[in-house]
């Protein structure tokens, strides 16, 4: 652990890791009144990922991060903090420390961290402040999400858009700086687009007091207002960090989206004049898998050879909040 000197961060090892179990789009239409057309016309879905109810969150986290460790070249005891972005822990209480001990990341702190499919972007710029404060000069960045647990089966409108994933990156101290700028924003008047919030049940307990008890509703989603938001508020956070970077949008070499949907990817890209072939998109396979999207279409865009060492990301994550924010950076040290 460095305590003094701030520092640059660089992004030194990624990894990912999906369920076995494969729902194609034909699968889903048995279960709902859907086809393969519809999903793939207005999502580019064609099959995502399911947790079985033997697999566990820190089960695809810990397999994301080992592979990111081992890119990195480090230990597990090397880690100063572990970040886990999810919206589905298996412990309400947080699941970074099971993932933590799984690891025998024995010197680690760590904790979860909630934005929906924007805990990514949010964990990156995080984990980043730690590193340039020079309190910490090690953290793994866990994006991971089971959504398939809290989408209602029997709503078409919502359950084909969701799939299962980890992905992790590794962050290290590093000079010059790979993190060029960012942009994080929330807008909390429009959380009733995209929920999946507590349904308290009443428990009287005496006369008069009643205690809510813990349950949550599954995910409600209103389509329409979430694409129209995030064509409109992702290119403005992309602008913004390429701003603070002093970069131009011709010197992206990728654009990272978070991977909802192939319209959404599209018309953003349209509106930055980025050309399709820079435009990362792996939803086909894996549909929305919320705070692992990112890492998840980056550790195999990385391993694909795709994106080498110094190719430069703008990474952008939306969602429920409704949060949103885009990163700058340059891959690897
Ligand atoms: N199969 C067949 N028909 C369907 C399905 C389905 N899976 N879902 C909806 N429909 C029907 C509707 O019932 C409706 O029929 P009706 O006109 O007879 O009532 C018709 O299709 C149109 O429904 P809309 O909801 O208006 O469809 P829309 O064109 O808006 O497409 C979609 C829906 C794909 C969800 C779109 O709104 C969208 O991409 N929104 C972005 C949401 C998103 O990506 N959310 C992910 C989570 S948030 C995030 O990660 C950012």
């Amino acid at each position: 652990m460095v305590q003094q000197s701030g520092t640059g961060v660089a992004l030194t090892g990624c990894g990912s890791a999906i369920p076995a179990q494969v729902l194609s789009n034909h699968d889903l239409s048995q279960v709902v009144d859907t086809s393969d057309e519809w999903i793939a016309d207005r999502t580019g879905i064609r099959q995502r990922r399911l947790a079985d109810p033997t697999t566990s969150l820190s089960q695809l986290a810990v397999t994301a991060a080992q592979s990111a460790i081992t890119m990195a070249g480090i230990q597990p005891i090397d880690i100063d903090l572990i970040i886990l972005a999810t919206s589905s822990p298996d412990d309400l209480f947080g699941t970074a420390a099971k993932v933590q001990a799984e690891l025998g990341a024995t010197r680690a702190a760590a904790f979860d961290l909630t934005a929906a499919c924007s805990g990514f972007v949010f964990g990156l710029v995080n984990a980043a402040q730690f590193i340039r404060t020079g309190a910490y000069e090690t953290v793994l960045l866990i994006g991971a999400d089971m959504l398939s647990r809290w989408v209602d089966w029997d709503d078409r409108r919502t359950c084909v858009l969701f799939g299962d994933g980890a992905g992790a990156v590794v962050l290290q101290a590093n000079e010059p700086d790979r993190l060029l700028g960012f942009e994080l924003r929330s807008d909390g008047s429009l959380n009733r687009s995209l929920t999946l919030s507590a349904q308290p049940q009443p428990k009287v307990l005496t006369a008069d007091v009643i205690a809510a008890q813990g349950s949550y509703q599954p995910i409600v989603m209103d389509g329409r207002e979430v694409y129209r938001f995030a064509v409109q508020r992702v290119p403005e956070v992309i602008e913004k960090a390429l701003h603070r970077a002093g970069y131009s949008i011709g010197q992206v070499d990728w654009l990272l989206l978070h991977q909802a949907n192939q319209r959404i990817l599209d018309a953003i890209a349209q509106r930055l004049k980025i050309p399709t072939e820079k435009v990362i998109s792996n939803l086909a396979n894996y549909g929305n898998t919320s705070a692992a999207s990112i890492p998840l279409a980056l550790d195999e865009a990385v391993r694909q050879g795709k994106i080498r060492p110094g190719d430069t990301i703008a990474a952008s994550g939306f969602g429920a909040g409704l949060s949103w924010g885009a990163t700058l950076f340059q891959w690897g040290r």
